[in-house]
């Protein structure tokens, strides 16, 4: 059998937030350069177990948590819970894109150009190369190359989930989490993420949130179910897993 380096490894992980226990004796591989999809209805956990990954839970006050994480990095394997690398700089290698686009209300261009000025120092020459790379590998650079000071909330709901990927992407991750990507989106713009997602696979890791079947057999290398908060496993019937409201690619055009 293939033997497959992980990136993240999770053993015994326990969420808690505010008191309650939101996900328990996670063990999970997430193997580096693969797309690895979590499915599982609406509040099976899915979410909290992309923010475990970034330490994002740590947002909510009063929230815990427990077990081993282990970040296999070039340099070694590190604990960010052990503070062994800096909150700023695992974020940046972990990467997330969030359900719905949560474009900064300032222009397209100050929208990659911001963050990366402030978080990586850079020059307003360098952020606007990098700007460019990073809109071209979205896809979205075709689309916005003459109205780069247009107003990002402008853009339609596609071209701001592929704004967003596009400000992840300029921060150079390994890693992207990707929360229910397509969900809020119609059938070709959703589908316009999927191809653009197809393209990412293998150079980046990819930790995928989603309850579209279709999606995730078009895409998934590896398939983890989440039920009340443990991993359920990738085998038996996952449409008890699936919630009614499909994800925006199941939706005809
Ligand atoms: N900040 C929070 N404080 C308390 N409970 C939360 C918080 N965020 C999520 N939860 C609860 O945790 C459970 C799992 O939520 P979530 O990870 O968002 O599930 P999913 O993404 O699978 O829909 C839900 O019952 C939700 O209500
Ligand atoms: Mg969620």
């Amino acid at each position: 059998m293939e033997t497959l380096n992980p990136h993240f490894t999770l053993r015994g992980v326990g969420v808690t937030l505010n008191g309650r226990r939101i996900l328990e004796g996670i063990d999970l591989d997430i193997p580096k350069g693969r797309a690895t999809f979590i499915m599982g209805r609406s509040g099976a956990g899915k979410t909290t177990l992309l923010r475990v990954l970034n330490r994002l839970n740590e947002c909510f006050p009063g929230s815990e948590t427990s077990g081993e994480v282990l970040l296999h990095l070039d340099r070694g394997v590190v604990r960010p819970y052990a503070g062994d690398i800096a909150l700023p700089e695992l974020r940046r290698l972990v990467g997330m894109v969030f359900q719905h686009p949560n474009v900064l209300p300032m222009s397209i261009e100050a929208n990659i150009a911001m963050p990366l000025s402030t978080v990586r120092g850079c020059g307003r020459d360098e952020a606007m190369e990098v700007a460019r790379l990073a809109l071209q590998e979205a896809r979205l650079w075709e689309e916005v190359r003459d109205r780069l000071d247009a107003d990002a909330r402008t853009l339609s709901g596609g071209q701001q989930q592929r704004l967003c990927l596009a400000r992840t992407l300029a921060m150079k991750p390994d890693v992207l989490l990707l929360d229910e990507p397509t969900s809020s989106l119609d059938f070709m713009a959703a589908r316009g993420i999927e191809e653009l997602l197809a393209g990412l696979k293998g150079r980046y890791t990819l930790v995928v949130v989603s309850h579209g079947r279709e999606f995730s057999a078009r895409l998934a290398d590896d398939i983890v179910i989440l039920r009340d908060g443990r991993v359920h496993g990738p085998s038996g019937d996952i449409d008890a897993d699936l919630d009614t409201c499909p994800e925006g690619l199941e939706r005809m055009p």
